[in-house]
């Protein structure tokens, strides 16, 4: 193929790929305008390749959609999705909010340009050193996920000599047919209080009694990814008439209302994603008829995208190494990432896509199974695609990686850490470098030991 013909034609699978990647002259991907096997022969594989263009452009997407809308609304990233300190300045200058869940996600958002009073603490189980660091540093909010941890927040509010602002997190009892793992809104759930069984009016009413808590709302999560719009405005009318009933009970004015996050990404041609707007004009028409339905007055709205934000951004890089064929049963060919770097198909069943980033215009001719190089059977990324036929050297293009991969990472096989890097206009910067075996040793320590109790 010539140059030309290669710059005319279009990247496929060009809808879950970052918005700024095509295909260089020299007919290989590029992403943020970097031919990736030039990032390859820098970095390394894996390599997990961030798109700043898409980053901006979904930040941008979830503010300006909600806002247009229902102007009094504050968009935080779920840090959990994937956070370094590259990515948390970039949101941080986009103007978001963020939804931390630990001390160490709380601590990296303090130390790169997170304001205190813009983070919000989520999680089933904060430790009392945890809330101390919290209330400490000042945060926003605190979401109270259960009965232990209104009393938690009281005693280390009251310690502290301050009042918390708070936002109690309830089960509305609404599906949104996610896999089972990550459905949270259900009675038979971790997470906060179940509205149907009163726990949640009895978390209220302790709030309301506790002195140094500031309750300002309600929160709910549904699970994730949420690919159907419905469950929002059904969770939302069951939060509304929950609200109205505290307000007529105990006086409550609920000031803040989140329904969480959840918003869904593309990872497969055949279930592409709802764009922000859609979610948006859900929500926040949802929202206004509950509440103006029911004449409450409206409140203010959080929303806590982490998928949706970042999850197209990020793809990963692998160079495929062996090959098995099984006659007449499968062809597994290995790359040199896998469960370690990315555990989704292994937990959740989740699926991908992939690229051969040297030829993605190259026509598919067999059919084989991604697998990882860690000792599972279960560390398979890619199961039965359609590739042009692969060979060792080659590079594996996986998009949609950038959610949920790296955040869940782990040292198994002590594999190394990946290396990543932000992409923009044919610049690339290291965001994170590779491990090296000495990071893995460095915690390792060699004492006599002392005589305990
Ligand atoms: C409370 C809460 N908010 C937001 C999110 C983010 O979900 P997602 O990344 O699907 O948007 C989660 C995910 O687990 C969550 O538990």
């Amino acid at each position: 193929m010539t140059t030309k013909e290669n710059e005319a034609a279009a990247l496929p699978l060009a809808s879950i790929f970052p918005i700024a990647s095509d295909i260089s002259p020299a007919g290989h991907l590029r992403i943020g305008g970097c031919d990736t096997l030039a990032l390859v022969e820098r970095y390394g594989t894996p390599l997990y390749v961030f798109d700043e263009a898409t980053l901006r452009h979904q930040a941008r997407a979830f503010l300006g959609e909600f806002s247009r809308r229902y102007p009094d609304t504050t968009v935080r990233y779920a840090a959990k999705a994937y956070i370094n300190g590259a990515l948390a300045r970039l949101f941080a200058e986009e103007g978001l909010s963020l939804d931390v869940v630990s001390g160490g996600e709380l601590a990296l958002a303090l130390a790169n340009g997170f304001r205190a009073d813009r983070i919000e603490f989520h999680g089933n189980n904060k430790t009392p050193q945890e809330m101390e660091e919290a209330l400490r540093a000042g945060i926003g909010r605190v979401v109270l996920d259960n009965y232990d941890e209104i009393e938690l927040l009281e005693a280390t509010a009251a310690r502290l000599n301050v009042r918390q602002a708070a936002i109690l997190r309830v089960g509305p009892n609404v599906d949104p047919h996610t896999h089972g793992h990550t459905t949270t809104g259900l009675l038979d759930s971790k997470f906060g209080l179940p509205i149907p069984t009163g726990q949640a009016e009895e978390g209220l009413r302790r709030a309301l009694a506790a002195p140094h808590i500031d309750l300002l709302g309600i929160h709910a999560h549904l699970g994730s990814p949420i690919f159907e719009t419905k469950p929002y405005p059904q969770a939302i009318a069951v939060m509304a008439d929950f609200a109205l009933a505290m307000k007529q009970m105990h006086g409550f004015d609920c000031r803040e209302f989140s329904p969480g996050g959840g918003f869904a990404v593309q990872y497969v041609t055949d279930t592409p994603a709802p764009e922000p707007a859609i979610y948006a004009e859900a929500i926040t028409s949802a929202l206004r008829d509950a509440f103006t339905g029911r004449e409450l007055p409206l409140p203010h709205l959080s929303i806590e995208p982490g998928r949706s934000l970042i999850g197209r951004a990020g793809v990963a890089l692998y160079t495929v190494g062996s090959r098995k064929e099984i006659p007449d049963v499968r062809t597994y060919v290995s790359v040199d990432g896998g469960m370690a770097d990315n555990i989704r198909p292994a937990i959740y069943g989740s699926k991908y896509e992939a690229l051969v980033a040297g030829r993605p215009l190259a026509a598919a001719e067999e059919t084989v199974t991604i697998a990882g190089k860690y000792c599972e059977s279960g560390d398979v990324l890619i199961r039965d695609i359609a590739l042009p036929p692969l060979k060792a050297g080659d590079v594996l293009a996986i998009p949609a990686s950038g959610a949920y991969c790296l955040a869940m990472a782990s040292n198994y096989n002590l594999a190394l850490g990946p290396a990543v890097v932000l992409v923009a206009e044919g610049r690339a910067r290291l965001v994170r470098r590779r491990e090296t075996y000495e990071d893995l040793m460095q915690r390792d320590v060699f004492e006599d030991g002392d005589v305990i109790g």
